[in-house]
């Protein structure tokens, strides 16, 4: 159960029904609207939130989780993992976005869950992500026990036009 008192399930898709996309591209356009910092700027319109998430899901490397209320999606995660011969021990988590009618219940937290033990199982021990300074999302991934390994300044534009830094953290799965 969330703290909401209704069950949330967390489950990889490979494939998208159509309500699946509908709501994921709601998910993307609510997050941008709402000031996140996830590769896109407001106003996102529908058709081209709809056209990422069909790319997404086709996406090499990539292990795609959706967390679901009542069969409606309300969250998801990225896991990308590398391809080179060195660094397949490695992934990097994107794109972790829970609709802002749903967040603050835990739904992040059980996602990061699952995702983490889903690497642990391919043997993708050394997890990395970024996020913009000074954001929200930094408290929870300092809560999720990511260690900051630095900042990275005038990374990505946001709304209003100044382009601002980013944060790196990782996490070591086995040590
Ligand atoms: C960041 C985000 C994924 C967190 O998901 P969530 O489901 O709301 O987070 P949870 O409810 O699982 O929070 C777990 C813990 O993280 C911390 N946390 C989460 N959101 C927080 C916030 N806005 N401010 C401070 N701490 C926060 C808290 O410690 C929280 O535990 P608590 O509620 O018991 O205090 C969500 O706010 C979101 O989608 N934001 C917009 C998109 C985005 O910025 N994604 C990250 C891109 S890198």
């Amino acid at each position: 159960m969330s703290r909401a008192g209704t069950a949330i399930e967390i489950e990889q898709v490979t494939s998208l029904t159509e309500p699946d996309v509908a709501a994921l591209a709601d998910l993307l356009v609510a997050v941008v609207d709402q000031g996140a910092s996830v590769g896109f700027l407001p106003p996102l319109r529908p058709d081209v939130a709809r056209a990422y998430w069909l790319d997404a899901v086709r996406a090499e490397h990539v292990v795609l989780l959706v967390a679901r209320r009542e069969r409606m999606i309300v969250g998801t995660v990225q896991l990308e993992w590398s391809p080179k011969k060195n660094a397949r021990h490695r992934a990097e988590v994107n794109k972790l976005l829970v609709h802002p009618n749903a967040q603050r219940l835990g739904i992040g937290r059980k996602l990061m869950v699952r995702l983490e033990m889903m690497a642990v199982e391919n043997g993708w021990t050394t997890l990395h992500l970024d996020t913009r300074e000074g954001d929200r999302s930094n408290d929870f991934y300092r809560a999720q026990g990511w260690t900051r390994a630095g900042v990275i300044p005038r990374w990505a534009e946001s709304a209003g036009g100044t382009i601002d830094g980013t944060v790196f953290y990782y996490k070591l799965l086995q040590q």
